[in-house]
């Protein structure tokens, strides 16, 4: 309120001075005008808030559950407002993970209709009403962890949104950013991976296994790699595992029985399992006594229910974390992002695109993805 009146009696003052002046320049006043005006949405700073910005978009929209088919390409969906503590971001780039299948298959719940996609990389186009904690700019190259990925703009939360350095390209941030948070909080918080653990990491060639493959070996670990193919076995060695089984082949079978040779019998300090289903009950005879197992995605289905007292005879931990839980607030978010994108500037962490795939053709990077048909991480181009 007084600043209001504040700011009205100098406007008036101003008024007045230019009146009286000999030949005052209209857009001079206005520009005085525009400079104490005390409001966030005067005229200039409106249009400080979004760029052009059209009315519908490119965007594959999810009405029912099933396979890859019911991923259904719109040229002419509304683009988002963005609300207050939002961006409007432009996409350049957007992840495809594992994540999204369970989203399409019903397997983890989502209301419908829905646009999949947990992250992006793009422009900032628009800002939401109100306030701006965290000074983003139109035209700022941004990277974004919410929903909504498989879409030309996406309405994204500030407060999940990150400026990408400029050593960092779009693909290459996107690459390496729900996949990069998630194995370096698995390996820093879920269990904190000490050097000389065993530890083994089953689809060490995937999205997420090829960047874990390297946190791993940084911290010093000795890491048994499982993935399934002479090619996929190539790439995960070539990252300096010290194990790699093949286990879809014959002799990859027995996989428990390699990891016991190769560990004298007792077993990997941790296990990091997201391949679920198949997996589990190997991993749980694969662990050491006292051992910990991470079980953290379900890419050949969900574990069945675990009765509690079959981890008792080796004193087994069992922890099955999700990446948002460990980035919920800014703090957080914003302390795994610095980690992650100085281990990209820097080389230490090298990322691996299978492929950037045209919006329209997201159907056929699900079918690749689930097919087991790639390795490392797969982009959408909207
Ligand atoms: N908890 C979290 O916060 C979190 C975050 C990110 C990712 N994840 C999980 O991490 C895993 C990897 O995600 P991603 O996006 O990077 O995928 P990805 O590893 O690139 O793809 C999944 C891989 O799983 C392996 N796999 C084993 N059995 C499979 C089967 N029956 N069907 C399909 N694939 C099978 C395949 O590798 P092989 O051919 O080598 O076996 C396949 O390439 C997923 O389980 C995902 O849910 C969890």
């Amino acid at each position: 309120m007084y600043l209001s009146r504040f700011f009205a009696s100098r406007l008036t003052s101003l008024r007045t001075t230019a009146t009286r002046a000999t030949s005052p320049s209209i857009a001079r006043l206005s520009a005085i005008r525009a400079q104490l005006s005390p409001s966030p949405i005067s005229p200039s700073s409106y249009q400080a808030r979004a760029m052009s910005v059209p009315s519908t978009m490119k965007a594959v929209i999810v009405e029912k559950l099933g396979g890859p088919e019911v991923l259904e390409f719109k040229s002419d969906h509304p683009v988002p407002t963005p609300q207050e503590g939002q961006l409007l971001v432009k996409n350049n780039i957007s992840g495809v993970n594992y994540i999204d299948t369970y989203f399409r298959t019903g397997l983890y719940p989502s209301a419908k209709p829905e646009i999949l996609g947990r992250e992006g990389a793009g422009t900032v186009a628009a800002l939401g009403p109100g306030p701006n904690p965290y000074n983003f700019k139109v035209g700022d190259r941004v990277a974004w962890m919410t929903t909504g990925g498989y879409a030309e703009y996406t309405a994204v939360p500030a407060a999940k949104t990150v400026k990408i350095p400029d050593e960092i390209t779009d693909e290459d941030a996107i690459a390496g950013f729900l996949s990069g948070l998630t194995v370096i909080t698995l390996a820093k918080e879920t269990y904190a991976v000490q050097k000389g653990d065993w530890v083994l990491l089953h689809a060490a060639a995937g999205g997420a296994g090829f960047l874990m493959t390297q946190v791993l070996k940084s911290l010093g670990a000795k890491v048994i790699g499982t993935a399934g193919g002479p090619e996929k076995v190539a790439l995960v060695k070539s990252l300096g595992a010290d194990v790699v089984i093949d286990y879809r082949s014959e002799e990859g079978k027995d996989w428990v029985k390699k990891v016991k040779e190769v560990t004298d019998g007792r077993g990997v300090d941790v296990v990091y399992d997201s391949v679920g289903k198949d997996t589990w009950e190997g991993s749980l005879e694969a662990v050491k006594r006292k051992g910990t197992i991470v079980w953290f995605g379900n890419a050949s289905g969900p574990v069945p229910p675990l009765p509690l007292q079959k981890l008792s005879p080796k004193c087994v931990k069992v922890a099955r974390p999700q990446l948002f839980g460990y980035i919920e607030t800014r703090e957080e978010f914003e302390f795994y992002v610095n980690e992650l994108f100085g281990l990209l500037k820097s080389g230490q962490l090298k990322v691996k695109i299978h492929k950037v795939y045209p919006l329209e053709q997201v159907a056929q990077a699900h079918t690749d993805l689930e097919g087991r048909k790639t390795t490392g991480k797969l982009l959408l181009r909207p």
